[in-house]
């Protein structure tokens, strides 16, 4: 598990996190190389079938970034997206798998070096709880056919 390098997926709101983002790119603050950006409009647009799927195709943890509450742009759009990562959660949890691979951040734009600590915290916890089940799943089920 030492070399294990998470993937990660990351749906960012295209008014602040995926703006700071950007602003730590500019700034030259490194985040883990590990995070997968997906620019959304708005997390309300991110459905917890989303980021299901993101799991189902092998994503480690998946996280939603957001605006701060009361900040975003079409209303309650992260509002609805909290209460959406908190039904996968507890999804994950009748699973028997880690909830916090999935996770609801809230950050302005002007918020690049939160960003990325918050990336590389994430890549930490992840590797902390090792590869998604699913990739163990997929490998046993594929020697069974082979
Ligand atoms: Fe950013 Fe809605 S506009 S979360």
């Amino acid at each position: 598990m030492e070399n294990f390098e998470p993937e990660i997926v990351a749906f960012c709101c295209h008014y602040c996190a995926y703006t700071a983002a950007d602003m730590a790119g500019s700034k030259r603050i490194s985040y883990p190389p590990n995070i997968k950006i997906i620019r959304v409009p708005c997390t309300g647009k991110v459905d917890a079938i989303h980021i299901m799927k993101a799991l189902e195709k092998g994503a480690d943890g998946v996280y939603v970034a957001g605006c701060l509450e009361g900040d975003c742009h079409f209303k309650n759009g992260n509002t609805r997206a909290r209460y959406r990562v908190e039904h996968v959660q507890r999804y994950l949890e009748e699973l028997g798998w880690e909830t916090e691979r999935v996770a609801m951040i809230n950050m302005s734009a002007g918020m690049g070096e939160f960003f990325a600590r918050t990336a590389l915290e994430f890549t930490q916890k992840i590797k902390q709880l090792g590869p998604n089940p699913i990739k163990h799943i997929k490998d046993k089920n594929q020697k069974a056919v082979s």
